[in-house]
């Protein structure tokens, strides 16, 4: 099969690459024409695990780039829109790059053509999109339009393509039916994985492919929703995290708890400082502007985004109320891609925290294995430097923020770390480290949703103030002459004497309700 790909950015480029690993003719399409001279050259615009390697697989083989539509479309039996959906002002998606695509196309369409909705569109998208072609000269006998959703994350896109947990095929009519399945049947068969030269699959416990055949409308509803329910799901443990913040509990204890029950599952229970990226921001908007033109109020999904934004501005505040005035302090910043393994930097939440920082004044090193130069880009140059390591940034710092979850943050040699920063005071966003094993290193340690405890470390000095063992969070920044680092007074949760009303005879106890 010769399958047209329109758009060379990340969801365009790495289905490129995995549609050619699994057997098919492949050209790539983009107007940048740099990018795709670059592509051809074999340079890699992101940075994704598995892409240089395919790349250097199929280039010049079975897939091809190219900056031209025409020769590209008129040939093929399949052509992918994987063209950007952005966030317009009103929080719509912006749809004006596919309806340009479809514009180009449409007149392009002579023989039996499957156009396939790779990008993440609002429901109804197909629908728009068979008009907008007819409209533009495209016979309706000639093509077809469905929806494929991707569910690629940034880090493991190659593996979640070529392991998926469900692939969604949402087809209106047999013929699309019968070519989605047949772009995918060397994964649904298996065949793909016997295969001596397959891509290892990254987990053991890999069942069979799901093929999941829907309308195409319902297919463009289950990315948009599938999408809005992780963000609530991180919304809501960042939201339980407070609670579990003002009463002492551990949200690493509680989520554990949730998650063993399978109908929550343990996944995307991870407390921090929120969600970023290409997607979820901007999907949550999107989903909720759906539902508006639908007649429906979700305003749950108003309520997500605003979780999201607020745990970024508490986890400042937090820092302020320890050190006092960030002004003219250095503040050693670990992290700046909006998640581990990845150079994005697009909706970072680590990136509004340093925004945040600079506009108190403070002065930021910050460190980032791979995201500092996409960083450099859109942060001030004020008030910011970039180190090489996660020490150098640390040095001399007032207090050092972990905003990115990286794994090599979590194995920072801890004595040395010590022995650089002028306080020993962590600020973790990402929840790395135990908090315990922090105190018994000397650092006054924050995370998000766990009690702080206090300084285990015997000889450690703050600001040349000496620590002693045992000293509380609150006790040591009063002597270093830092705002009060006390835990806000816990509220009393007991139960309060029941009214003789409050009840109605008969009704089940509070304690033994369920
Ligand atoms: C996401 C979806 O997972 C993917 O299916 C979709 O197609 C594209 O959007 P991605 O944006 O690459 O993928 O990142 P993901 O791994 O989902 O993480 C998104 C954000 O949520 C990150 O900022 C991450 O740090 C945060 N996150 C994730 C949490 O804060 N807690 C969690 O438990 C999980």
């Amino acid at each position: 099969m010769l399958i047209t790909v329109i758009g060379s950015g990340y969801v365009g480029l790495v289905s490129s690459l995995c549609v050619a690993e699994i057997g098919h003719q492949v050209i790539a399409v983009d107007s940048d024409r740099e990018k795709i001279a670059a592509l051809t050259r074999g340079e890699i615009p992101i940075y994704e695990s598995l892409v240089p390697e395919l790349l250097q697989r199929h280039n010049g083989k079975r897939l091809r780039f190219s900056s031209f539509p025409r020769s590209a479309v008129t040939a093929s039996d399949v052509v992918f829109l994987a063209v950007g959906t952005p966030q317009s002002g009103s929080g719509e998606a912006d749809l004006s790059q596919i309806e340009a695509v479809a514009k180009e196309i449409a007149p392009m369409l002579h023989r039996s053509t499957l156009v396939v909705e790779k990008s993440t569109v609002p429901v109804c998208t197909c629908e728009a999109m068979r008009e907008l072609l007819v409209r533009r000269g495209a016979h309706p006998g000639w093509f077809s339009v469905a929806s494929n959703p991707e569910f690629l994350r940034e880090a493991s896109a190659v593996t979640d393509f070529l392991y998926p947990d469900r692939i969604v095929e949402g087809a209106d009519d047999d013929f699309s039916r019968f070519m989605l399945r047949e772009i995918y049947r060397p994964l649904s068969s298996g065949a793909y994985y016997r295969r001596e030269d397959a891509v290892p699959c990254p987990s053991r416990t890999r069942g069979r492919v799901r093929l999941l055949m829907t309308s195409a409308k319902s297919a463009e509803l289950i990315k948009h929703a599938s999408n809005a329910f992780l963000a609530t799901k991180i919304s809501y443990v960042n939201t339980v995290a407070r609670v579990a913040e003002a009463v002492g509990a551990n949200i690493d204890e509680v989520c554990a708890g949730m998650g063993s029950d399978p109908r929550i599952g343990s996944e995307f229970l991870r407390a921090g400082i929120g969600y970023g990226g290409s997607c979820f921001p901007k999907d949550v908007a999107a989903f909720e502007a759906v539902a508006r033109r639908c007649g429906v109020d979700f305003q749950m999904l108003r309520q997500v985004a605003q979780v999201n934004e607020e745990q970024r501005m508490r986890f400042v505040d937090k820092l302020q109320r320890a050190l006092g005035p960030l002004a003219g302090k250095r503040i050693g910043v670990l992290g700046l891609a909006f998640k581990e393994d990845t150079d994005d930097v697009r909706e970072s939440p680590s990136i509004a925290v340093v925004r945040e920082l600079v506009r108190h004044g403070a002065l930021v090193c910050a460190h980032d294995p791979a995201a500092m130069a996409r960083a450099r880009e859109i942060l001030p140059s004020q008030q910011i430097t970039y180190a090489h390591d996660a020490y150098q940034a640390a040095c001399g710092s007032a207090a050092v923020l972990i905003l990115t979850g990286w794994k090599q943050f979590a194995k920072l040699d801890l004595q040395k770390l010590h022995s650089v920063m002028k306080a020993p005071v962590i600020f973790d966003g990402r929840n790395l480290f135990a908090p315990e094993e922090m105190a018994a290193a000397g650092f006054l340690y924050h995370s998000v949703g766990r009690p702080s405890p206090a300084v285990t470390r015997p000889a450690t000095t703050l600001s040349g103030i000496p620590i002693a063992a045992g000293h509380s969070v609150a006790q040591i920044a009063a002597a270093a002459g830092q705002a009060s680092l006390a835990a806000p007074t816990r509220p009393h949760l007991l139960l309060q004497p029941r009214t003789q009303n409050a009840q109605s005879p008969g009704a089940p106890q509070r304690a033994t309700d369920r």
